[in-house]
This record gives structure tokens, sequence and C-alpha cells, in this order.
């Protein structure tokens, strides 16, 4: 089963083979990049005023669910402004130098992206408390009695940092932001065009009807749609079809073994440990994490949001349940249990 887990297609996750494979599919404009239309009616106002007094854009922090398109997004609004993005993670900046050594290599008013940034530890988010508000760095020279604490004034920037969950970010580090913008997920109409112009860019035809069954299926990200769409594209092209039509694209998710809904054996069998396990819950996460073999973090990152969106699960204090629809979508019984 934990193998399964690792290799899913419609994992959110951003996997080895996407790195490689996305950048050319990446929006790189505000025109390009579809949807999130209320964050980008603001973005662009705030860019356009920062631009026009010379100033760098207030620190913007985005979350939401793996793939939904925080990194696409921070590119966008580099770009829209017209500096320099850097690209960093929390986990890689171990120590507060590194932080220094970060952000004297900016131009004034570049972009700092830090992705995951929930993940940096304690040292690191102190000195980037001053950065962020002054513009300042306090280094420390020298150990005990004769330390000495010296500012170091730096480029003003932009920090944009990227969270799959705002509440894993301490409320100090998570008022440094001057605009908190949540990542919603796409509808159907969204993802077709995501993908009629990602297919652009990959130079295949597609029809409106295949681009509309890849939509529904890609559990309303478009990560898993591009995923998606690379996949049918190698199918037809060794099944020599012309072009991506609905039937070329069933019979290439089909292989896939995804079904109507973009679940997979994973999500079935998460459904199920529920159900069948637990009479249908409440059951603790942890429980649900290690009867799968997955860590927490990762059930609700990756696999929650979608069945949480779909309402096939419902979180309560004392764990998880499964609704009436997650019964009746598995074809299985439902009696009215009393705290339901
Ligand atoms: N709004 C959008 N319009 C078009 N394509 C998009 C959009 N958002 C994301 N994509 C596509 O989906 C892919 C995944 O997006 P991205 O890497 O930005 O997600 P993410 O939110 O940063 O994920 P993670 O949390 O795993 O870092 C991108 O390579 C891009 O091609
Ligand atoms: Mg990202």
């Amino acid at each position: 089963m934990e193998k399964e887990f690792e290799n899913r297609i419609v994992t959110t996750k951003k996997t080895e083979y996407d790195v490689e494979h996305d950048n050319n599919l990446r929006p790189k404009t505000f025109d390009e990049y579809v949807g999130q239309e209320e964050i980008k009616k603001r973005m662009k106002i705030f860019i356009h005023s920062a631009k026009e007094r010379g100033e760098p854009l207030d620190h913007v922090l985005l979350y939401g669910a793996p793939g939904l398109g925080k990194t696409t997004l921070a590119g966008v609004i580099a770009n829209e402004l017209g500096v320099h993005l850097k690209i960093t993670s929390g986990p890689a900046i171990e120590k507060p130098g590194d932080v220094a050594a970060l952000l004297s290599g900016l131009k004034k008013n570049d972009v700092l992206f830090i992705d995951e940034i929930h993940r940096i530890n304690k040292a690191v988010e102190e000195v980037l408390y001053p950065a962020m508000e002054d513009f300042a760095l306090d280094i420390i020279i020298g150990k005990g009695q004769g330390a000495k604490s010296l500012r170091l004034d730096l480029p003003p920037f932009t920090l944009i940092g990227a969270t799959t969950r705002t509440g894993l970010l301490s409320s100090p580090l998570r008022d440094r932001f001057g605009m908190l913008n949540r990542l919603e997920m796409y509808n159907d109409d969204e993802l077709v065009e995501i993908i009629k112009r990602s297919a652009r860019i990959l130079n295949v035809s597609i029809k409106n009807e295949g681009a509309m069954e890849i939509a529904k299926r890609s559990r309303k990200t478009p990560r898993i749609a591009n995923r998606f769409l690379k996949r049918i594209r190698d199918y037809a092209q060794y099944v020599k079809a012309e072009e991506i039509d609905r039937q070329v694209t069933l019979k290439a998710l089909n292989l896939l073994s995804v079904d109507k809904n973009g679940l997979d054996k994973s999500d079935i069998h998460i459904l199920e440990i529920i159900i069948k396990s637990f009479d249908g819950g409440p059951v603790g996460l942890d429980t649900i994490a290690a009867m799968v073999g997955e860590e927490s973090d990762t059930l609700v990152d990756v696999y929650e949001p979608y069945l949480l969106q779909l309402g096939f699960i419902n979180r309560t204090p004392r764990g998880r349940v499964a609704t009436r629809l997650a019964y009746e979508y598995l074809g299985i019984p439902f009696e009215k249990k009393e705290d339901m």
C-alpha cells in the first residue's frame, strides 16, 4: 500500500517529474494566470501603486493546498512588479547568516520568495522580524561578554511567503505580512482554460470535451490537470490519435486508475478505513495516518482538502467522520448516527 501512496498520479504534492517539466507551463503574467480573481484584482492595484511610488510591495503571505499556484503567483507578482525573484524555502534557511546572505544579495524592491515558510526555525524567524519591518538586520558579533550587536541596512524588498496552512505560522510572523491571500480551489471551467493553455504550449490539440473530462478528475488543482494532460498526450501519441477527444481522454484516464471524481485507491482506502474499521468515525487523524502509512501532515495537506471539498468527510473535535455522501459513493448503506 505504501508504495501506492507515494506514486499516485493524483497527488497534489510536487513530484520530481513536475519540477523538471513544469517551468514552461507556469504563467508569467496576471493575464495568463487563470482564476483566483479576487486575489488578482487586489494585487493588481497594490502592485500598480507600489510601482508608481517606487517602493517595494508590502509583504505577501500566500496560503492554500499544494498545487493551487502559490509559487506560480509569486513569480507573476515579481514579474508584474518588474523586479527579480529569488526563491528559497523554509527548511533551506538553516541559520540567521543564511538570511543575511539572501537579503543582502537583493536589489532595491526585489522579491524574496520563501516556500514552506512555516518550516523556518526560531532563530531564523527572529532575524526576519527586523528585516521585514525596518529592512535591517541585527547581527551579533563575538560571543559572551564581548558580543556586540551591529545593525546592517538592507535594500527595501518584498517577502512573499507560501504555506499550506496559516495555522502553522507563529502569530508574530503572520502579523508582519501586509497581505494575506488564500488560494481557492479551481472550478471546472477554470481548469479547462488551464488545460487548453497548457495543450497549446505542449503543442497538442485537444477538444473541449476532452479538456472537460480531465478537469472533472483534476481535484480542482492545476498541478494535477497539467499532469493528466501530459499522460494523456503520451497515450494519444501511442495510439496515434490526432487529437485528444473524449474517447482518448477516457481511455487514458482509465489506464491511470482514477475514478470519475479523480479519486484513486488511496482516497477510497481512507474512506473505507473510517467507514469499515471505525463505523464512520469519529476517528483520530493519527490513527488513520498510521493505518495508511502516511504522515499526519501529508494526510491533512494532500488527502483531506479534496475529500472535505467533496463533502465526503468532516472534521470534528473528536476526529474525522465519513458523511452520508461517502457511504453512498462507496455503495455502503448509511445508518443514521447520533452525533452526525
Ligand atoms: N492560476 C493558474 N493558472 C494556470 N496554471 C496554473 C495556475 N496555478 C498553478 N498552475 C500550474 O500548476 C502548477 C503548480 O502550481 P504551483 O507550483 O505554483 O503550486 P503551489 O501552490 O506552489 O504548490 P506547492 O504547495 O506544492 O508548492 C504550475 O506549474 C502551473 O503550471
Ligand atoms: Mg510551490
